[in-house]
């Protein structure tokens, strides 16, 4: 157990040791018993078939859910596990937003206490937001020491995107295939990964290979940086042609929503080059892979190497362990720039105190509970794991990873590497009746991804194996792969 979290601005108020300040008293958010798959007393709120009834009625559809046949209703988390309604407790191997653990103690009672202080909007002076920019920018290179606060990813990339117009004059930007940047409409702009068609594609949006070298375009090249990063220099040069002025060139350090894509060395440091001598800004999309996932470093796009510096870096997800909160970090040029432009950043939520208070929270959990340790000792034990079962499992197809971040990629034929969707769609629906939660993605959804919270255990990664592999061996007998 950490060292609880206690902050200089912990002063003058109960903090619960004396009990004067539980959590609420609601069988709803008491911790239920965690029984497997047996069915709890614990939970007494509406029925999930109200809860579902209720929400197709009155949430928009496009919204979107886990299971959409049979969604689940989650009522607890704890750790690595989440609860449903009935009691029944899964083991999550995707949820990076838990980044420390769902529900850690140490963040609910630090952003209890804060909510006892204050919580409001960010327009005044608050030693949360000034420590948490420091803390943050301390965790990168010297030049990025310029913090903006914001709710989400997709509130970080949009003004990404703005800083980036504004440092630059350039409108247009380039992006890689299966990127994923968000939901507003900048960032939807950029995400070939929500296009129905390229006809999405707005004029000053324009899309390079992903750096992928399993299945990418140039996977079966001998140098297949050099030739992803050619398609950047000929973009380049494409838009020269037509007058187009670059604005950013932006990139996920490793794509999740693409397929869980690992660049090759040396990709970034050749892509920054080409789009600096161009007089772009490059951006490190970090919002799933940061805070330490990949083990060895705190930020993903550190391990193409010391000299790999973006100029501006989004964070979001697991920075507030699902408390709303991320954050952009550039250069003082680039923020001053910015300045000059508009001279009024104002977000009524972003670095509030009671965001910002979570995410020191975040900051300290990581370090006293080693959890880029495990995330080393056991990511390298789950991708042994995982290459072992490819010994014995045809279907997998590939198996790539770093720390906590994981993919493993089913075909139908290894040779042809033709995707296995249907199969990797019963795999996740039996995963799921084992008790254990996946999700699926890539351009073909044929991706299984392990991103799980960081303090998922070897115990857990035995238990996500052996039923993987009792899985695939049983579809094998059926003859379903
Ligand atoms: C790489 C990446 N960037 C940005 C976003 C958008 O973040 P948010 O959903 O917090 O707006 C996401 C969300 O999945 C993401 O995966």
């Amino acid at each position: 157990m950490s060292k609880p979290c206690r902050r200089a601005f912990d002063f003058a108020v109960d903090d619960g040791s004396s009990g004067k300040y539980p959590l609420p008293d609601d069988s709803r958010s008491g911790t239920m018993p965690m029984n497997g798959n047996g069915n709890s007393a614990g939970y007494s709120g509406m029925s999930k078939k109200e809860v579902l009834a209720l929400r197709l009625k009155c949430v928009g559809s496009p919204t979107s859910l886990y299971f959409k046949d049979d969604p689940m209703m989650i009522v607890q988390g704890e750790g690595q596990y989440l609860i449903d309604e009935k009691g029944n407790r899964y083991l999550d191997c995707i949820n990076n937003v838990a980044h420390v653990g769902h529900t850690h103690p140490e963040i609910t009672r630090a952003c209890a206490l804060q909510m006892n202080h204050l919580y409001t909007n960010s327009r005044y002076l608050h030693e949360a937001n000034s420590t948490l920019a420091e803390r943050i920018t301390s965790k990168f290179p010297k030049s990025l020491d310029v913090c903006f606060f914001t709710n989400s990813g997709s509130e970080s990339n949009d003004l990404a995107l703005t800083l980036a117009a504004a440092h630059t004059g350039g409108t247009d930007v380039i992006t890689q295939t299966g990127a994923y940047h968000g939901h507003v409409q900048s960032c939807m702009a950029i995400s070939p990964y929500k296009w129905r068609s390229v006809k999405d594609k707005p004029d000053h949006v324009h899309v390079v290979s992903s750096p992928d070298t399993y299945r990418g375009k140039y996977s079966d090249s001998d140098n297949p940086t050099e030739d992803y990063v050619k398609e950047i220099q000929d973009t380049i040069d494409d838009m020269k042609k037509k007058n187009k002025k670059l604005s950013a060139f932006i990139m996920e350090s490793m794509q999740s929503c693409g397929g869980q894509i690992i660049p090759p060395a040396g990709y970034m440091r050749d892509a920054f080059g080409k789009v600096r001598a161009a007089g772009g800004v490059c951006i490190a999309d970090e919002v799933q892979v940061g805070f330490g996932r990949v083990g060895t470093h705190f930020w993903a796009f550190q391990l193409q190497g010391s000299d790999v510096v973006p100029d501006i870096v989004t964070v979001g997800k697991p920075m507030g362990n699902g408390h709303p909160v991320a954050a952009v970090v550039t250069t003082r040029a680039i923020a001053e720039s910015l300045y000059k432009a508009t001279p009024r950043y104002f977000n009524t939520y972003g670095g509030n105190a009671v965001s910002c208070t979570a995410a020191l929270t975040v900051l300290d959990i990581i370090e006293n509970e080693k959890l880029m340790e495990n995330a080393i000792v056991t990511g390298k034990y789950a991708m042994e794991k995982f290459e072992q079962l490819k010994e014995n499992h045809a279907v997998i197809g590939d198996v790539r990873g770093k720390g906590m971040f994981i993919g493993v990629e089913f075909v139908r034929d290894r040779s042809t590497k033709e995707p296995a969707t249907e199969e990797a769609s019963i795999v996740y629906k039996r995963m799921k009746e084992r008790y254990i939660l996946v999700s699926l993605d890539g351009p073909d959804n044929n991706v299984m991804k392990f991103k799980p919270p960081m303090c998922f255990s070897m115990d857990n990664v035995d238990q996500l194996v052996q039923a993987l592999d009792d899985i695939l061996s049983e579809l094998a007998t059926l003859g379903l792969i």
